[in-house]
């Protein structure tokens, strides 16, 4: 019987505790939902750009932010396609119309004529030799060449691009011999770099 008025009592005080804490409630309050106006904030600071940048438009964009980047891409594409031509290389020249030089590899112990609408490199192929490349579009070192005839190495050769060698790099006679075409008679020293 004791036991019985226990358990009761035991219940009873649970559920006026229980009732209590409900009663009390809690003083936390949800924040304002404001992520919407950090997006439309982060927005507006991202600069424009006359690139195409996809990343950047998405941030709070809408329908015209995605025909922004799509027009750019366009453009972009352009750029692309007439640089994939070689419209503004050397190699777009005629080879009925393209001078010729003489170009040393001294490594090799030949002289070699060469185009100037042809790459060293590929001249250097052309003849036989087993010359070093990775990229061959100007973005690392694997093909370089020293010039050592004296002086600037753009005095003999027209860079299509140069990503890599700086003007004290070129003063030196280096030279990237994937993207350098000849303008002039020269001596190569292949597999140097700086
Ligand atoms: S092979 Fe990479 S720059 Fe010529």
């Amino acid at each position: 019987m004791v036991s019985v008025v226990g358990v009761f009592g035991g219940a009873v005080l649970t559920l006026v505790a229980v009732a209590l804490h409900l009663a009390a409630g809690s003083e936390w309050q949800p924040r304002e939902d404001i992520s919407g106006e950090v997006l439309e904030q982060r927005a507006q600071a991202v600069p424009e750009t006359d690139f195409p940048e996809p990343s950047n438009r998405t941030v709070g964009g809408g329908g015209g932010a995605v025909a922004a980047v799509g027009g750019a891409e366009g453009e972009g594409e352009g750029e692309l396609a007439d640089e994939a031509a070689g419209e503004d290389t050397p190699a777009a020249i005629p080879d009925d119309e393209a001078e010729v030089y003489d170009v040393e590899f001294e490594k090799e112990g030949e002289t070699v004529e060469v185009k100037e609408n042809e790459t060293l490199l590929e001249a250097g192929e052309e003849a036989g030799f087993d010359l070093p490349y990775a990229c061959r579009e100007g973005q690392c070192i694997s093909c370089s060449g020293q010039i050592t005839d004296g002086g600037n190495s753009e005095d003999y050769v027209e860079h299509h691009t140069n990503q890599m060698f700086e003007e004290a790099e070129l003063e030196d006679g280096y030279a990237l011999t994937c993207v350098a075409y000849p303008t002039s008679d020269l001596t190569l020293e292949t597999g140097e770099s700086p």
